[in-house]
């Protein structure tokens, strides 16, 4: 199905027309978004995912294509690049996107080993970690992917590092890997873009192995648009901030566990925001990357693109500076 009419800005927009695409991580959130609306421009796309059901769903509302895809497992991650390979005969566009934010003490500790129990005694699975999503009675297994990250440097498990890390950067460099060399051998270019984020480039917006598994993605992306763009291949990120998904609300209910969305949304949008009122969605990611995947953005290459309602250009504590300076009186 080609949906001609862009939803979010009311115009018709048919920047992808027979770009194919790969989207990790693409069941929900901003990959799900992302691959919406890549296919909305006419992108044939794979969404590649460990959420089975939302991500078949997702890839049947599209027209696209499901496979499950753990991107810490390389030839998982191989198999679903060769997937676009064999359905359409190439691939244009990888949105390496998938990652986990891991954990908090000490609230997720507990849960986590209430619902390992529950794991094992139900599903019999050897799948060490999983999480309830949002629709009811549905028990989404999520692999071995939970780390407990959260806390001080000072305590820091390192064996929970390396698990973010696995899924963090190991499967954004599995990402790069294989697309490159699908990419080269087709000989047309291309463009991946990675999801990072603003914990980034500053500190304090994230666990210390979050913040460091998102920065390893900035170097590596920018390393490999030097070695890729005589292929014409661009490798650009994305470095959103406070974009409500679960994943946001996760993370602030490791610390108050009754959080409610429209909770977080106030917080964001008071506290990490120079918009007032506004917090990201997932739908502004969603534009970002599309505009990075198209041609309209062929010279941009080793790109950090922030999404962050200017959150990290300025210093939010001291915008009082300005206050007063020019009443409504004088302007009009
Ligand atoms: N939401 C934010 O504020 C924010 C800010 C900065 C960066 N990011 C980054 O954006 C990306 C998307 O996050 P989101 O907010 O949409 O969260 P989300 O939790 O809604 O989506 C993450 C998706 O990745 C998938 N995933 C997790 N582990 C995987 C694995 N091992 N293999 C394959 N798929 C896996 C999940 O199943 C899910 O579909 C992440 O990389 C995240 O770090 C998000």
């Amino acid at each position: 199905m080609l949906i001609e009419n862009n939803i979010y800005l009311g115009v018709t927009t048919n920047r992808l027309i027979n770009k194919v695409a790969v989207v990790t991580g693409g069941a929900r959130g901003i990959g799900g978004a992302t691959a919406k609306l890549m296919a909305e421009n006419g992108a044939h796309v794979v969404i590649a995912d460990v959420l089975d059901d939302l991500g078949t769903n997702l890839a049947n509302s599209i027209n696209g294509r499901y496979v499950h895809c753990d991107v810490s497992v390389e030839s998982d991650v191989e198999a679903a690049i060769q997937l676009a390979v064999t359905w359409k005969g190439k691939i244009d566009i990888l949105f390496n996107n998938a990652g986990i934010g891991g954990t908090y003490l000490p609230f997720s500790r507990l849960i986590f080993t209430i619902l390992l129990s529950i794991n094992t005694m139900l599903l019999k699975s050897t799948y060490v970690g999983f999480k309830i999503d949002q629709e009811p009675n549905q028990l989404i297994v999520l692999g071995s992917f939970l780390a407990d990250v959260g806390g001080s440097i000072c305590s820091v498990e390192m064996k929970n590092v390396a698990k973010l890390i696995g899924v963090n950067v190991n499967g954004v460099v599995h990402g790069i890997k294989h697309a490159a060399r699908a990419m080269i051998l087709a000989g047309n270019g291309g463009s991946i873009i990675s999801s990072s984020s603003t914990a980034a480039i500053m500190g304090g917006l994230g666990s210390h192995a979050y913040t460091l598994s998102k920065e390893a993605i900035l170097g590596v992306s920018r390393s490999s648009a030097c070695e890729l763009g005589i292929y014409g291949i661009r490798v650009n990120c994305v470095l959103p901030h406070g974009v409500l998904s679960e994943m946001l609300v996760d993370a602030y209910r490791g610390f108050k566990n009754d959080v409610t969305v429209e909770e977080v949304q106030q917080k964001v949008s008071e506290n990490a925001s120079l918009l007032k009122g506004r917090c990201g969605s997932v739908e502004d990611v969603a534009e970002a990357v599309l505009f990075l995947a198209s041609d309209k953005a062929g010279f941009i290459t080793g790109h950090n693109l922030v999404i962050d309602g200017g959150y990290t250009s300025s210093s939010i504590g001291m915008t009082f500076i300005y206050r007063d300076k020019i009443s409504k009186s004088e302007l009009s």
